[in-house]
């Protein structure tokens, strides 16, 4: 009998085709959001599963589930399960790093770009139709140019975003829990610096690292006051790494210049303040969403179950513990 699988939410023809083969595929082309009381009873006869960062698994759900043998994320971001509960239980968690660092690292350049120019901005007034004239101070915006860029978070898409920066000749500023290593750092022409030298000095804010228990809120009044009041924050890394009020706060007394934001605390839900705010850029979480990306994060995903289900290991384990005494 082959293996049963679920593929929480709707993907490509091609990620679910290469399955069926080997596996008894239960979809979701519908594409339902899958509450957790309806995702736990889908789960209970499966031996593993194709997830979004957005399906939450956790020991209650694991302990629902006994044929469960490994949970697959869908993205690099893994905060959605808990690892430590998925390793009690020897069941293999494994995510798709490395695909999608470049497409991130784009959408977070386009960001910073669309916020420091006043992109959009300029573009709902040109729509309105309030154009008259120019005018030598109109929608005047922060130079990209010879700026300084702070990453928080040099890992891979981190690195990605400041190799975009060395094409702008901007001068590179990074902080993260470990100094990478020096021909990565002279290559970058980065300097680590620690996070409260960073938000003063830098005109970029960058963020770029996972959300844990440690990085909730990192980002908050006191930070945001150390800003210069033409720098812009850029979060293209998780929601609740920033404190949304905070934020609005800040934007909207111009504390800050402004921002470009593409996760949120809480989505799809969106603080309401954002809304009312001209100096922010806002996109629903796309990026990692070029096609050619989330093909490639699908059929990583694909590769890890495959390999997880026919007992080899995964070439993307996020819980090494998991492996000598996974469920078989
Ligand atoms: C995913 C992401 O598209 O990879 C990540 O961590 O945030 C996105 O690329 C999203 O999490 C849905 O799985």
């Amino acid at each position: 009998m082959k293996p049963r699988i679920l593929v929480s939410r709707a993907n490509f023809p091609e990620v679910l085709q290469s399955l069926r083969g080997d596996f008894e595929v239960e979809d979701n082309q519908a594409d339902v959001v899958l509450a957790p009381e309806v995702l736990r009873p889908r789960l209970a006869d499966k031996d593993g599963a194709l997830i979004t960062g957005f399906d939450r698994i956790d020991g209650a759900l694991l302990d629902a589930c006994p044929r469960l043998r490994a949970v697959c994320n869908i993205a690099v971001g893994h905060n959605n399960i808990d690892v430590a509960a998925c390793t009690a239980r020897g069941v293999v968690a494994t995510n798709t790093p490395e695909v999608l660092n470049d497409t991130t690292a784009d959408l977070g350049f386009a960001l910073l770009m669309a916020a420091a120019r006043r992109v959009t901005e300029s573009e709902r007034w040109l729509r309105a139709g309030h154009w008259r004239k120019w005018q030598v101070e109109q929608f005047l915006g922060q130079d990209i140019h010879d700026a300084t860029l702070g990453v928080v978070g040099m890992g891979r898409i981190g690195q990605a975003l400041a190799r975009r920066g060395r094409g702008f000749d901007m001068t590179i500023l990074y902080n993260n829990r470990s100094r990478v290593p020096p021909e990565v750092e002279a290559a970058l022409g980065a300097r680590r610096v620690d996070l409260h030298d960073l938000l003063r000095a830098s005109d970029f804010v960058c963020l770029v690292l996972p959300y844990t228990r440690d990085t909730h809120h990192l980002i908050g009044e006191r930070e945001l006051a150390l800003m210069k009041p033409t720098a812009v924050l850029v979060n293209i890394a998780r929601g609740g790494i920033v404190d949304d009020a905070a934020l609005v706060a800040a934007l909207k007394a111009r504390r800050i210049a402004g921002a470009g934001l593409d996760v949120f605390e809480g989505e799809p839900a969106l603080h309401p303040g954002f809304r009312e705010l001209d100096n922010v850029v806002l996109t629903p979480h796309i990026g990692s969403a070029s096609r050619a990306t989330r093909l490639a994060m699908g059929m990583t995903a694909v590769a890890n179950l495959r390999a997880a289900l026919a007992g080899e290991r995964p070439p993307n384990l996020l819980n090494p513990d998991a492996w000598e005494k996974r469920r078989s």
